[in-house]
């Protein structure tokens, strides 16, 4: 069976390792840079932009596949999914159109009005100043901040929230401006009410027309500890033994999976079928579940925490994806807590150093029973090369998250480079801060 993968970030590598657990699979990987985890379990790389559609093309056209997966989103907004079904390519990853979703936030806020999906929030659209400064000063009289955001990809530098990045809704304002005069994210934004309470993630497998719940993980978008700095990719995440999460209570969690079966149906009817992985980035708040934003993949660093408990053969839930036959298939995961901690550059993410090498005791790390995810890193010449995003992802798995915590923990001392990590992340005190936030809000009114 060989298996055509498109990426290679640490998330692509969870991915990598999930497919060739089945025997029967050959990888084949077209990426950037050369990762060296995914490198070594591949059959033959293709190093080219994965975004690439021409070196694509030719590489599926080389290798033939029986079955494509794509990994990153910046692929499934520009259709790749698309020209490899049409080369006869079975794809995990939603088309153009389904991927809207996640590529443009517009579409998405609309899909909620349009069909009535629970979670939604006040929102408008604006592709120029007219009525956006009205629509701020409303929401500031109700005493709501905002949120703004491109409609389009920016790779994850363009949504900005009064209280971290902006200031007040006056900067927002002006953030709306720069907006519009440079063209970020094509040009066009939302504005949004910012929900107040904690974030968690849930990921569905969906194949058209059933969706299947992975279990919810929580990822901490902080630079630094204690929720403190800019925000990245994602320092780090943790799931839970008994597939919930600690502030999150069984009917809010059923209601979040009601939100996502509601908004697969949505695509369906408006622009067809959506075949993937569907990931919900929720705010918990006093009111229940609350869509932030939809992504068209596996989150990232969520991806580590949950491939490596799945149960089920992976080969087998992407061909029950790719032939609508999810209904078919028990999807299990193992009752484990776990543990991923990103070891990223210095200066991550505004400044970060690049071309600088890092250096990974792959043998220690064995030792510890941490499980190492490479990154954003090339190998070159026999040396390993940080690239400028997150480096190295270091997964511990235990019966409980203090055993998980700490098995992540003891690995990352194994890295040596110009790179920082959050200690905090999966810790119970950390963990407790936010059950205490939870309950704080709820009890508020
Ligand atoms: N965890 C953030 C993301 O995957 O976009």
């Amino acid at each position: 069976m060989k298996v055509m993968l498109i990426g290679g970030g640490a998330r692509e590598h969870a991915i990598a390792n999930a497919l060739i657990k089945n025997n029967s699979v050959k990888l084949y990987t077209l990426m950037k840079n050369k990762n060296p985890g995914i490198y070594r379990i591949s059959e033959k790389v293709s190093l080219k932009p994965e975004t690439d559609i021409e070196a694509i093309k030719a590489f599926a056209n080389e290798i033939n596949p029986d079955m494509a997966v794509i990994g990153p989103e910046a692929p499934l907004g520009i259709g790749v999914a698309d020209i490899l079904w049409d080369m006869g390519i079975p794809t995990v990853g939603p088309k153009k159109l389904p991927a809207q979703i996640e590529t443009n936030k517009e579409f998405m806020r609309n899909l909620f009005k349009k069909y009535n999906i629970k979670g939604s929030l006040e929102y408008a659209s604006f592709s120029n100043y007219d009525g956006l400064e009205e629509f701020i000063d409303k929401l500031t009289d109700k005493g709501i901040d905002v949120v703004v955001k491109p409609v389009g990809l920016t790779g994850g530098k363009g949504v900005k929230v009064v209280g971290e990045q902006l200031a007040d809704n006056n900067e927002a304002k002006k953030y709306a401006m720069e907006i519009f005069e440079k063209g970020i994210g094509g040009g066009k934004l939302i504005v949004e009410e910012k929900l107040v309470g904690v974030e968690f993630t849930l990921h569905g497998f969906v194949d058209g027309e059933s969706i299947k719940f992975m279990p919810p993980v929580q990822d901490h978008p902080h630079a630094y500890e204690g929720d403190k700095g800019p925000i990245t990719g994602g320092m780090g995440s943790y799931s839970c033994p008994d597939h919930r999460l600690p502030f999150l209570r069984d009917e809010e969690l059923c209601e979040a999976k009601e939100i996502m079966r509601t908004t697969i149906e949505a695509i369906k009817k408006e622009v067809g079928p959506y075949q993937g992985i569907l990931y919900g980035q929720f705010m918990l708040t006093k009111d229940g579940p609350k869509i932030i934003e939809y992504n068209a993949r596996f989150g990232d660093p969520e991806a580590m925490n949950l491939l490596p408990i799945l149960k089920t053969d992976f080969l087998s839930v992407c061909d029950a994806i790719v032939n609508g036959k999810l209904d078919e298939i028990d999807i299990e995961f193992e009752n484990r807590a776990t543990v991923c901690k990103y070891v990223v550059p210095k200066g991550y993410p505004v400044n970060p150093v690049k071309n600088e090498i890092i250096k990974v005791n792959e043998e220690a790390i064995s030792k510890t029973g941490a499980i190492l995810y490479y990154a954003s890193v090339d190998e070159r010449e026999g040396n390993l090369y940080i690239t400028g995003s997150r480096s190295v992802a270091l997964v511990g798995v235990g019966d409980t998250i203090e055993i998980a915590e700490r098995i992540a923990e003891s690995a990352i001392k194994y890295i040596d480079g110009n790179v920082f990590y959050r200690k905090d992340i999966g810790t119970l005190e950390l963990i407790k801060g936010r059950i205490n936030k939870m309950n704080k809000l709820r009890n508020r009114d």
